[in-house]
């Protein structure tokens, strides 16, 4: 039987990720960590959310401790931009964090599942088709603290035996919850402004090719690895994913399709722009379609209509709510 800790819960991964491992593992096997959001109301009354700073080691091992937890989704974690902006903060939460949790996964014998991401890549990678092992010098906090949390993975599973596994996420488009401080959210925000106003200034240059994924392959993503035969897995930490590459004014023409008259311009940052471009344009996830049969449901075009449509449904849910308040 699996008992599952999700640290990071409430953030963009963690809330699509727990509706799935309640309905694989069952919803009273799921306990969920979250620090700086709020987390959903229904939860909070009940015993299965926890607040945790995974900073503190201490009570992570109790909360492991006390619900015989065997596996941990390990996804709190400062994004990249966020990362620059405070490179201090960014270490002490993405390695300090993970070793914690690699620690307590040693000595309470649990599987660990750590999200890596394409910005471990850096800009002496090469670009196109960057193969699952290749240069790893990335220039950027949050790339630094990905390389070493893939190396710190692979190192307590060579010396300790932790069942640790790992996927570089690309991108990641969802309608749940917003991502915060990520270099790829713009992938995000121009689904809610084209919504809302029919047009999106973009903090990215048009040209400007990045991998993405929507949530369901991503969610899917992470349960697979998880569940795959250990013996069938040659990398663990982390293997490529992706669903597909686009740029900017691509995802505006798709959108387009959907909202007609939206239109896109931009206003580059160039901060997020360097983080951007010293990211690989497109990855070969053929290790990870290989080794535990990684397989996207989701192109540019299936991703697109499925959000527009969720995220149509989201606002007037929260139109109808307001209105209900009101009265
Ligand atoms: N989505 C992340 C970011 O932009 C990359 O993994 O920081």
């Amino acid at each position: 039987m699996k008992k599952i800790l999700i640290t990071g819960a409430t953030g963009q991964i963690g809330t699509a990720l727990f509706p799935a491992l309640c309905k694989r593992y069952g919803r009273g096997n799921i306990i969920v960590a979250g620090h700086n959001r709020k987390p959903d109301p229904g939860l909070l009354e009940t015993d299965l959310y926890v607040t945790l700073d995974v900073r503190d080691r201490d009570v992570l091992a109790n909360i492991v401790k006390n619900h015989h937890i065997d596996t941990i989704y390990h996804l709190a974690s400062l994004l990249s931009a966020k990362a620059e902006a405070d490179p201090q903060l960014a270490w002490d939460v993405n390695v300090n964090g993970l070793y914690n949790v690699l620690e307590v996964a040693r000595h309470q014998h649990c599987a660990v599942f750590y999200p890596s991401s394409i910005g471990a890549f850096g800009p002496t990678t090469p670009q196109d088709n960057t193969p699952q092992v290749t240069v790893q010098r990335p220039r950027t906090m949050y790339g630094v603290s990905k390389v070493t949390g893939e190396l710190l993975c692979d190192y307590y599973h060579h010396h300790y035996g932790v069942d640790a596994r790992g996927i570089r996420f690309p991108g990641l488009i969802s309608y749940e919850v917003l991502p915060g401080g990520g270099t790829t959210d713009y992938a995000v925000d121009i689904f809610y402004a084209a919504l809302k106003d029919k047009k999106y200034t973009c903090f990215l240059a048009p040209g400007t090719y990045l991998d993405m994924m929507y949530m369901p392959d991503a969610v899917r993503a992470a349960i697979e690895v998880m569940e795959a035969e250990p013996g069938s897995l040659i990398d663990r930490n982390a293997f490529n994913v992706t669903a597909m590459s686009f740029a900017p004014e691509e995802l505006a023409a798709a959108i387009e399709q959907h909202v007609p008259g939206f239109s896109i311009s931009y206003d580059v940052d160039p901060v997020r722009q360097a983080i951007a471009d010293s990211w690989p344009n497109h990855m070969d996830d053929s290790a990870a379609r290989e080794q535990w049969g990684w397989q996207p449901r989701y192109d540019l075009q299936a991703m697109t209509k499925d959000m527009v449509e969720k995220l149509n449904k989201k606002i007037e849910g929260t139109e109808a709510e307001g209105r209900k308040k009101k009265a």
